[in-house]
C-alpha cells in the first residue's frame, strides 16, 4: 500500500535506506561474516568468466555489478542485454558461470537466454527480488534482494538492491579466493544507506533543480565517465520512461565524437562527478556544452565539489558512489513526470514485468 505517499515510485525511492539495511542484515552471520550459499560460492570460484544477462535497469546494475566483480574477485565479467544475447552469442569460456538480473524474475528475454544456456549445460545465478519467480526457479541457485515489493513500473529500489547485493557477491568471492581486499561491504553499505536518508530528505532541492532544467524541455542529456557513465545511462532510461523527456546517457569523452553535436542554446545536461580520478575530465566536458549553450548542472561528490555545482553527493565509497548518485536522478525523473502531469506509476505503453519477447 502506498499509505500517505502520492505515488509508489516516491515510496520505493525513500525505501531505499531501509532496503540496504535489510540486505545488510540477511546477509551477514552472527560473526559478523557474509553469509552466502556454500554453493554459490563454489560456482563463483570455479568460473573463468561470468556472464551477465538482463534486460533495462537490472542490465544498466549488471554494468556496474561488473566492476565490483572485476576489480575485488578478479574474473573477468561480459554484460549483456537479454535480448541481444541468442543472436549474437559471443564465444563461451571454458567454465562459464552465467548471473541473470531481473527484479521480477520473469522477464521473457532474460528467459529465452536462460533455457538456451541450461540445454548447453552452462551453471546459471539469477539474482531477483522474487525468490519463487520462473527465473529463481529454472536456475541452479538464488540470490535474493529482499527489497519488498516493487509495484511503480520504474524501478528504484531494485536498482539499488541488486548494486548491493553485488558488491556483496563480489566482496564474498574474492575472500573465497583468498584476495585480500581492504573493502568491508558492510560498513561503506551503512555509510551508504545514512547518506541515502539524507539524500531522500533533499526532495525539495531536487524539485527546484527539475524546475530550474527540466521544466519545458524535450530532451536532455546525462554524462558521466567511467561508474558515472553507467549510472548516467540509469539516470537518462528513468527520466524518459516517466517523463517523455527524450534523454541519453553517455560516456563524456564521446561527447566530441557526435553528440556534442546536438547541444544548443538551454539543452539540459546533467553531469556526475563522483570519481577522482576523472573529476578534471568530466569538468572539461561540462565546460565544452556550456560554451555552446547549454544548460548544465554538476551532482558532485562531497571532496570532490566546485563552487558552482548544483548538488553535492554525501561522500560514500568510490566503488558504491552509484547507490547515492542514482537517488537524485531517480527524484528528478519523478518531479519531471509529476509537473508534466503524467501518470508517475503507470508510464504509457510500459508494464512492469515484460513476459514477452
Ligand atoms: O524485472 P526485470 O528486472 O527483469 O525488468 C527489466 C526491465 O524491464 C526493467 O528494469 C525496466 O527497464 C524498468 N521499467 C526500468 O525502470
Amino acid at each position: 500500500e502506498k499509505g500517505t505517499y502520492p505515488h509508489f515510485m516516491l515510496k520505493e525511492i525513500d525505501e531505499q535506506p531501509i532496503v540496504m539495511r535489510k540486505i545488510m542484515k540477511e546477509y551477514q552471520n552472527d560473526n559478523n561474516d557474509l553469509k552466502l550459499d556454500a554453493t554459490i560460492r563454489q560456482a563463483m570460484k570455479a568460473a573463468d568468466r561470468i556472464y551477465i544477462i538482463a534486460a533495462g535497469t537490472s542490465y544498466h546494475a549488471g554494468l556496474v555489478g561488473k566492476e565490483f566483480i572485476e576489480k575485488l574477485a578478479k574474473i573477468p565479467v561480459e554484460v549483456h542485454v537479454a535480448s541481444e544475447f541468442s543472436y549474437n552469442m559471443p564465444l563461451l569460456s571454458e567454465k562459464p558461470l552465467f548471473v541473470f538480473i531481473s527484479q521480477s524474475g520473469e522477464t521473457a528475454d532474460s528467459r529465452a537466454v536462460l533455457v538456451k544456456i541450461k540445454e548447453m549445460g552452462h551453471p546459471a545465478l539469477t539474482i531477483t527480488n522474487v525468490p519463487g519467480s520462473t527465473l529463481s526457479r529454472e536456475a541452479d541457485y538464488t540470490l535474493h534482494l529482499h527489497a519488498g515489493p516493487e509495484i511503480a513500473v520504474a524501478s528504484t529500489k531494485a536498482y539499488t538492491a541488486q548494486i548491493a547485493v553485488l558488491a556483496i557477491l563480489a566482496v564474498d568471492t574474492a575472500r573465497a579466493k583468498g584476495i585480500e581486499l581492504d573493502f568491508d561491504p558492510m560498513q561503506e553499505l551503512a555509510i551508504v544507506a545514512n547518506a541515502m536518508e539524507v539524500l531522500t530528505a533533499q526532495k525539495e532541492t531536487i524539485e527546484q533543480i527539475t524546475r530550474n532544467y527540466l521544466a519545458t524541455t524535450r530532451n536532455a542529456f546525462f554524462i558521466g565517465r567511467s561508474t558515472d557513465f553507467n549510472v548516467s545511462l540509469e539516470g537518462a532510461l528513468k527520466l524518459k520512461e516517466i517523463s517523455y523527456i527524450q534523454a541519453e546517457g553517455f560516456a563524456g569523452g564521446e561527447l566530441k565524437h557526435g553528440t556534442i553535436a546536438l547541444i544548443e542554446k538551454g539543452t539540459p545536461v546533467i553531469a556526475l562527478a563522483t570519481q577522482e580520478n576523472v573529476n578534471y575530465s568530466i569538468r572539461g566536458n561540462v565546460q565544452e556544452v556550456v560554451a555552446r549553450g547549454a544548460n548544465a548542472m554538476v551532482i558532485s561528490m562531497k571532496g570532490l565539489e566546485q563552487d558552482d555545482d548544483a548538488f553535492v553527493l554525501p561522500q560514500v565509497h568510490e566503488l558504491l558512489t552509484p547507490l547515492v548518485s542514482v537517488v537524485p536522478l531517480q527524484l528528478l525523473a519523478y518531479y519531471a513526470a509529476l509537473h508534466r502531469d503524467c501518470d508517475v506509476d503507470k508510464p504509457r505503453n510500459l508494464a512492469k514485468s515484460v513476459t514477452v519477447e
